[in-house]
């Protein structure tokens, strides 16, 4: 049984039909029910719907062979797994953003409020520029327009939420897409489905592109 985990939502949704196309079918999970365990025995696999940021940790702790983890969590929590493929969806950008026209005040500790702390100090220590985190949980674009930070470090997708409240990107820290992950004991005892699902969503990827 090669068990997988999803994250939870519409990138989720995407790529089980990428999964199913595969030959790793489990018509059950499209039952409109609250239930987060799928089986189906015949094609061998076991879904869960996992909350995104936690697909990691149930494929590095073994608890799923295999998951869909975006880059921004992997770079983020740098788990033990393999990163097998970039799934080539669920395509953003990890940004600094500020109100428009702000300027960076060098004499001062820059204040940045982000839910990603690991990936903003990485950033700011490669620049050299010394700041203080502002952990945030969500709604980060608010933290600037009170004031409370002068950047924020956070995703940006079409760019609609930076505009709606008056934010522009600074610059872009990193691009950021889905990716198709494994529990590294696990991709050696289960190699052959793991192997047989890598070839087919490769082989969709290309024909999307
Ligand atoms: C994410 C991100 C931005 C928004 C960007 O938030 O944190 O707020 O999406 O998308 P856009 O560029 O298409 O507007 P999410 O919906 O994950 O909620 P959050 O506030 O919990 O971060």
């Amino acid at each position: 049984m090669l068990n997988i985990a999803l994250p939870k939502g519409r990138l989720g949704e995407r790529v089980y039909a990428m999964f199913e196309k595969a030959g790793f079918a489990c018509p059950s999970i499209r039952e409109n029910n609250r239930k987060l365990i799928f089986e189906n025995e015949e094609c061998g696999v076991r879904y869960f719907w996992v909350k995104p940021s936690d697909v990691a940790i149930y494929v590095e702790r073994g608890a799923a062979d295999i998951g869909v983890a975006g880059k921004d969590i992997l770079l983020e929590y740098q788990p033990d797994v393999y990163e097998l493929l970039d799934l080539h969806t669920g395509v953003c950008r990890m940004a600094v953003a500020a109100m428009a026209g702000f300027r960076d005040d060098v004499r001062r500790r820059l204040r940045v409020a982000t839910k990603f702390a690991g990936i903003a100090e990485q950033h700011y220590a490669s620049l050299g520029r010394e700041i203080d985190i502002i952990h945030l949980n969500g709604s980060i674009e608010i933290a600037p327009i009170l004031g409370l930070s002068d950047v924020i470090v956070d995703i940006v997708e079409t760019g609609t939420t930076l505009r709606e409240n008056n934010l522009e990107v600074v610059e872009t820290i990193v691009d950021i897409s889905a990716r198709l992950i494994a529990n590294k004991a696990n991709f050696k005892f289960k190699n052959e489905p793991i192997e047989r699902l890598v070839a087919s969503l490769s082989a969709q990827i290309e024909e999307n592109r």
